[in-house]
């Protein structure tokens, strides 16, 4: 089992990302570090600490940053709920958060993994920019990192950005510079993942203990996306754990990506350069371009029937 540790600001797609994760056989989660995102850390913090404890997930869960590095927190409540989760209360037995924060543990767990560490990031990068600022040597530790973030084409939080790389642009301009591996499952790729409503019809026929409280965030994600004159859903952050899972879910190609961090229009863009022409830049960045969605459906109805068998 590959050796993770999934940095999150859950959220309901972080929700389904972490459901996912704890359900392939596939990953060994290591440890899961909150980051302010989707809503104030306060809140994320408690979901991934409750999330954990409802999936009986037996791994530390310590607190990361309470902001982005230089600029002011943003939330996306307008997507995930006034408490992340849809306004849904899990029933969970309270968890206790670990004594480390989130960039300790990071740097922790990558050098007791000698080199296997991969960090599956679905929110905001600040935790990671902290962890590689403190710890010179971090990037050298880690597998890769598979990060839900960014976009090679349209974003959903500005024309080209999307929310984890526009919330904090400084974070994630340290780690695309980082020389850590990593693979961008961008918005781009996120919209080839759409979920249908004969897709979720299909998820919610399967009976399992959390069958219930799933149908109801999808739901409340249904209603969101309604709102914006969608008929389909999208839980980006389940395609980044999907693909940490099973690489044959996203084809991906490698660019030099860097991200624009002075800009206003464009703040937190992540630029790829398609023509290669930066000749003296690394190719730094696998990017997602195409998403099998047969596969990635088939691994959430898999997910579903996981949890029937428990
Ligand atoms: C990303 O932003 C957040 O709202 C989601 O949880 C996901 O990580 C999609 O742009
Ligand atoms: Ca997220």
């Amino acid at each position: 089992r590959i050796p993770v540790i999934i940095d999150t600001d859950p959220g309901i797609d972080d929700f389904f990302a972490l459901m996912l994760a704890n359900s392939s056989g596939k990953l060994d989660i290591k440890a899961i570090t909150s980051v302010a995102g989707n809503q104030k850390w306060e809140l994320v913090t408690k979901n991934a600490l409750d999330i954990a404890s409802y999936f009986h997930m037996d791994c530390e869960v310590a607190k990361g940053a309470e902001q982005p590095l230089n600029i002011p927190p943003r939330t996306a409540g307008y997507i995930h709920g006034e408490n992340g989760l849809g306004n849904l209360v899990l029933k969970a037995e309270k968890k206790s958060l670990s004594p480390d924060y989130a960039w300790d543990i990071i740097y922790k767990k990558a050098v007791e993994e000698k080199g296997r560490l991969e960090i599956i990031a679905i929110g905001p990068l600040t935790n990671i920019a902290i962890a590689l600022l403190k710890y010179p040597n971090l990037h050298k530790l880690i597998h890769r990192v598979v990060l839900m973030g960014g976009s090679s084409d349209i974003g959903n939080t500005s024309p080209y950005g999307e929310f984890n790389a526009v919330a904090d642009p400084l974070a994630a301009k340290i780690v695309f510079r980082s020389g850590m591996p990593l693979v961008m499952v961008g918005w781009n790729a996120a919209v080839k993942s759409k979920l249908t409503p004969e897709d979720i019809d299909q998820l919610k026929a399967i009976d399992t203990p959390y069958t219930g409280d799933c149908s109801f965030l999808w739901d409340f994600e249904r209603k969101a996306y309604k709102g914006f004159g969608k008929e389909y859903i999208i839980l980006s952050d389940a395609l980044a754990a999907a693909y940490a899972i099973d690489p044959a879910v996203m084809e991906c190609k490698d660019y030099y990506v860097a991200v624009e961090t002075a800009s206003s229009l464009n703040l937190g863009r992540t630029v790829v350069d398609f023509g290669h022409v930066c000749k003296d830049k690394p190719l730094n960045c696998s990017v997602g371009i195409e998403v099998n969605k047969d596969l990635y459906l088939k691994m959430l109805i898999q997910m579903m029937k996981h949890y029937r068998k428990e």
